[in-house]
């Protein structure tokens, strides 16, 4: 985490760029050539190899393209953004330390430090070493399309964990991530203008539902290697969820671990009102390589349903009908517009 003297004073913005140029030059060639369209929190969106991403993105994923090396047993944990990606490092990393602390130790990392501190978003990483994108630990994280992740990563015996949301409450916790991350240079973006461009596709790390089918096909066509998450369903029955987490990764509980309540104890350490509620995510800020981002942007009210208080039933009904007609014939069951928040 950076010490509160390299955080600007008196600084009101969520975010603070370190140096925006540096990773694009080895690929400037490429990227000039890609098609844009508006952005969200950045001014462009990006199109690369089937998606939009942020203007940022491509040259990282470039670079972890041609650069990238596994290392054994390490874990990918990936997502489209807002998805739950926060919750799923702090599951991950609780269960596979559970050798090193337990989740009621007084020191456990995740009481003070954000869990995007202790698992690094790999493009982020690589826009700070492009030539060497390769972060020496055992949980990394992503949220590059399956069909875009570097080969040694696939062919690996890399195990990949996907969490996925429902549409309609990823567009929201999106567009109003962005209204606070966004360079202050652009003018915010109207719901409106957000809606339509996820139900086009064209949003940062879109289309969400071919994002989605990436890595659904692939946990179906390698279950050993890529498992399916539901953020809906792990609010729903998050032992049952956990349990299956951890037997993925090789991490089961014992029979006298489930009687101690070991599986409670992490889903408790590791819930929103947990974290939310902790010092470091109040008011710390943590480093990406690119930015100083403030830990609260990553929580905001960690509900299922929340689309209601942004979105008229027509307009979900609307984007779950486009979800629910491409997903269609993929086994993956369409999410469920919930009735109230949870
Ligand atoms: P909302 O904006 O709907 O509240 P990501 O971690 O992929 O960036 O997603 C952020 C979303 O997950 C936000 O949703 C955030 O509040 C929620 N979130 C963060 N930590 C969580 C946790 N421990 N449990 C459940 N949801 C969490």
């Amino acid at each position: 985490m950076a010490s509160p003297s390299t955080f600007p004073e008196n600084s009101d913005a969520s975010v603070t760029i370190l140096n925006e140029d540096q990773p694009k030059k080895p690929f400037n060639n490429i990227i000039s050539t890609l098609p844009t369209e508006r952005g969200w929190g950045t001014k462009h969106v990006v199109g690369y190899q089937g998606f939009w991403f942020p203007d940022y993105a491509p040259p990282a994923i470039i670079s972890l393209q041609r650069h990238f090396k596994s290392i054994p047993n390490q874990t990918l944990l990936a997502s489209h953004p807002k998805s739950g990606t926060t919750w799923l490092k702090a599951l991950v990393f609780a269960i596979t330390n559970q050798n090193n602390c337990s989740s009621d130790d007084a020191n456990h990392p995740l009481l003070d430090k954000n869990p995007h501190e202790l698992v690094p978003v790999l493009e982020f990483y690589a826009k700070v070493n492009p030539e060497n994108p390769n972060p020496d630990l055992p949980i990394v994280a992503t949220h590059i399309p399956y069909s875009s992740l570097p080969k040694p990563l696939v062919d690996s015996d890399s195990k990949i964990v996907y969490v996925a949301r429902n549409p309609n409450d990823v567009l929201i916790s999106y567009w109003l991530f962005s209204l606070k991350l966004r360079s202050k240079e652009l003018p915010p973006l109207s719901l409106d203008v957000a809606y339509e461009a996820f139900c086009n596709g064209v949003s940062p790390y879109g289309s969400y539902w071919d994002h989605v089918l990436g890595y659904w096909n692939a946990s179906l066509q390698f279950p050993e290697k890529v498992l399916f998450l539901n953020y809906d369903e792990l609010k729903e029955n998050g032992s049952q969820h956990v349990k299956r987490l951890a037997d993925f990764l090789g991490h089961p509980f014992s029979p006298e671990q489930e009687e101690q309540g070991v599986v409670e104890k992490i889903i408790s350490l590791c819930s929103f009102e947990t974290l939310s509620n902790l010092e470091v995510n109040k008011t710390g800020v943590h480093s990406n390589g690119k930015r100083y981002v403030q830990n609260d942007v990553f929580f905001r009210k960690g509900k299922v349903g929340d689309w209601k208080n942004y979105l008229s039933k027509e307009m979900a009904e609307h984007l779950n009908g486009i979800v629910v007609e491409k997903f269609k014939g993929s086994g993956l069951k369409p999410f469920v517009l919930s009735s109230s928040t949870s």
